[in-house]
């Protein structure tokens, strides 16, 4: 079983939407695995931050975008829950370039599952019937 599972509770009713949680799942989980690894090279964890910080900013940018098509009366709240994230993912990047790396396993991969679980729940779940009104499905 892996560490976070995406399951039929945190479907946002958007099959475009729901398969980019499911990938930024896997990615979490990869991270999870490669910060659990003892003696995981440096570079390998700096890479998977990598891919979750730019497949963040994909899906962030792509739910921003249908937000902003169908003009979302949430959009700026929604944007700054995403861009906060953001900021707090480059922030433990910088972290981990300088050296702080068992702090981080912990702290890092905790607060990103968390926020994203919460996030979906409450933030994303909230535009489905609005989109699905809109034929968005
Ligand atoms: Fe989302
Ligand atoms: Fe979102």
């Amino acid at each position: 079983m892996a560490w976070m599972e995406w399951t039929e509770e945190y479907s946002v009713d958007i099959v475009k939407i729901d398969d980019q949680h499911k990938k930024l799942i896997g990615i979490i989980n990869e991270l999870y695995e490669a910060l659990s690894i003892e003696g995981s090279k440096k570079e390998a964890i700096n890479k998977v931050i990598g891919e979750l910080y730019d497949y963040t900013q994909y899906h962030f940018s792509a739910e921003e975008e249908l937000m902003r098509k169908f003009s979302y009366p949430q959009y700026i709240n929604h944007k700054s829950a995403h861009d906060n994230f953001i900021m707090k993912v480059v922030e433990f990047q910088n972290e981990y370039r300088q050296g702080r790396i068992m702090v981080l396993s912990v702290e890092l991969i905790q607060f990103v599952r968390d926020w994203l679980f919460n996030h979906i729940l409450t933030v994303d779940k909230q535009y489905s019937s609005f989109f699905n009104q809109q034929g968005i499905k």
